[in-house]
């Protein structure tokens, strides 16, 4: 009997487990779960310096496109650089602010800063190269970055990331 039970846990678990990657989302899109989508909690100092960083980072990604149409490269070596250095964690903090960021951060959400900031350096080297093809690519990565993190961590913020289900509820 026990073992009749198991079979079948293990069949349904794995029909959900398929079921859930049938309707599998992009393939460039980070696989997550509800549970692990979550909005950022900081206290309003540091929360203001995030929200200050994203917004120096949007223009710099507007300015980077521009420059990727007029073969700007010195521009797109400038922008990228700046923000590969803008790391909210490297701003002026008090300690209890480093603190508080170790902290509140999680280890996933530093991880996909962590890649952004990567992918920032190598659009720089691909403008050092002048290489349209490269700097292209990596460019749209990062804009792949942009929206891999606010789906899992700025939903409230962004409400277009949120599952059909959670609009229809809301519209009912
Ligand atoms: C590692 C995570 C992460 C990455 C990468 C990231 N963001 Fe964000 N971003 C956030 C979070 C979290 C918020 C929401 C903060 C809040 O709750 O208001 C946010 C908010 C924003 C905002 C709103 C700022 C405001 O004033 O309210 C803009 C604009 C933005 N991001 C642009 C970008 C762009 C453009 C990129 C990519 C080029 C990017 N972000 C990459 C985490 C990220």
């Amino acid at each position: 009997m026990i073992r009749i039970q198991a079979v079948a846990v293990f069949w349904v678990v794995s029909l959900l487990a398929g079921l859930m990657l049938a309707s599998g989302s992009l393939p460039a899109m980070e696989a997550d779960s509800a549970a692990s989508r979550q909005d950022i909690h900081l206290s309003p100092a540091l929360m203001d310096l995030l929200r200050a960083e994203m917004r120096e980072i949007a223009g710099g990604m507007q300015t980077i496109s521009l420059s990727l149409a007029t073969a700007d490269w010195q521009s797109i070596q400038e922008t990228s650089s700046k923000i590969r250095d803008s790391y909210i964690m490297k701003k002026k903090l008090t300690s209890v602010q480093k603190e508080e960021l170790k902290h509140a951060l999680p280890e996933r959400f530093k991880h996909l800063d962590g890649a952004f900031h990567q992918r920032a350096d190598k659009l720089a080297d691909a403008a050092a190269n002048r290489d349209p093809e490269a700097a292209t690519f990596q460019y749209s990565r990062m804009i792949e970055n942009c929206l891999n993190c606010h789906s899992l961590y700025a939903q409230s913020r962004f409400p277009g990331f949120s599952s059909e289900e959670q609009i229809q509820h809301e519209h009912h």
